[in-house]
């Protein structure tokens, strides 16, 4: 079977397409005959800082796939053969807290990726997807939809009438307007771009800030919000934008910590004067992931993909997710 592989810190241009040996699954293992993969800013941070983040190599990228089992290993009873599925970002987190145990078990980093025609992942660490998706559509659901579902349901606790800031229209902030206007929040959304704030009103944003023209857009948030800021922020750009974050949310809001697109510091004083919580989130268990498809199954979402590039164009995707003009999730077909 092929495989893209990381084989050194060369960047995107170093990516080679192999011929690997597979193998049958282990007891409590499965194979996956991958049909789609989606890409995370995450998986183009592995593949251009792969040595500093001490990740071994040679190395399968990626941690977000769909496709069929086609096989089983012994003692697998969740799955069976011909199920369609997509991989857990993190293999063994079926529920509870995150911890160290967990951490070590993400696909594309610290185990082996699944940008590859066939894939051996814990019997565990997939889940069904819903049968309304295609294979490309369930790509986007690990990392990206559940990073998003987590923020808004498990650390927003969103309702309807709250107001949600979202920041940019990557994967997640694109995910998180589908869920927010799923639960009767309105959402105010910001974008480097007009176009594509266009297409966020267009998929149901209440308001939208384009940060790149009106810089103070915090103030523009608690303007339109009659002075009190937003209910939930779900926080993708890290370091240069928390501070920003923080004075858009409202007295006693919770602004979910997912990214790192933006470098920077803050001065903590203002979530403590404001009392607002503050959750650093790393994706979620399994049984956050279960929750998310059935909602997705029940209210018929469909996430929204960019750009679809073919297996043996895996390295545009990524030079495409650097360039930053896509709106929603960038696909692999496998
Ligand atoms: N903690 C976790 O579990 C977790 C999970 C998933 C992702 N993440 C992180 O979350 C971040 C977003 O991930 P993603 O996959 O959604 O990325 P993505 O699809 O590449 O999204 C990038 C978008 O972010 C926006 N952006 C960039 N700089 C910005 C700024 N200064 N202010 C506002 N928006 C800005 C841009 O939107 P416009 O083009 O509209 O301006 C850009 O297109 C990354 O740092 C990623 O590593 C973390």
């Amino acid at each position: 079977m092929r495989a893209w592989q990381i084989v050194s810190d060369g960047g995107i241009d170093a990516l080679q397409l192999n011929a690997l040996e597979t193998r049958e699954p282990g007891p409590g293992e499965v194979r996956v005959r991958m049909r789609a993969n989606a890409i995370n800013y995450r998986d183009y941070m592995i593949i251009t800082d792969t040595v500093a983040r001490g990740v071994p190599l040679p190395r399968i990228p990626n941690s977000d796939g769909a496709g069929e089992v086609v096989a089983v290993g012994e003692g697998v009873r969740r799955v069976a053969v011909g199920d369609r599925v997509a991989s857990c970002f993190f293999q063994q987190w079926p529920a509870g807290e995150c911890s160290d145990e967990v951490m070590a078990s993400a696909l594309g980093g610290a185990r082996e990726g699944v940008l590859a025609e066939e894939a051996i992942l814990s019997a565990e660490g997939v889940v069904r997807i819903p049968e309304h998706l295609d294979f490309a559509e369930a790509a986007t659901l690990p990392c990206a939809g559940l990073t998003a579902w987590r923020a808004l349901v498990e650390v927003g606790r969103v309702k309807a009438g709250d107001t949600v800031l979202l920041l940019g229209t990557g994967g997640v902030s694109i995910f998180a307007l589908q869920y927010a206007t799923l639960f009767g929040a309105r959402v105010i959304i910001t974008s480097s771009s007009d176009a594509k704030l266009d297409r966020a009103r267009a998929l149901g944003a209440w308001q939208t800030i384009n940060y790149r023209t009106t810089p103070d857009w915090e103030r523009a948030v608690v303007e339109l919000t009659g002075g009190r800021g937003a209910d939930i922020t779900v926080e993708v750009g890290g370091g240069g934008t928390l501070q920003r974050s923080i004075e858009a949310t409202r007295v006693a809001g919770r602004i979910a910590l997912i990214g790192v697109l933006t470098g920077g510091t803050i001065d903590p004083v203002a979530i403590m004067r404001k009392s607002i919580t503050l959750q650093g989130i790393y994706v979620g268990s399994r049984r956050m992931f279960e929750e998310m498809n059935r909602a997705i199954t029940a209210s018929g979402l469909r996430p929204v993909i960019d750009r679809r590039f073919a297996f043996d164009e895996a390295p545009d995707a990524y030079r495409a997710m650097a360039q930053a003009g896509h709106f929603g999730k960038l696909v692999i077909g496998v």
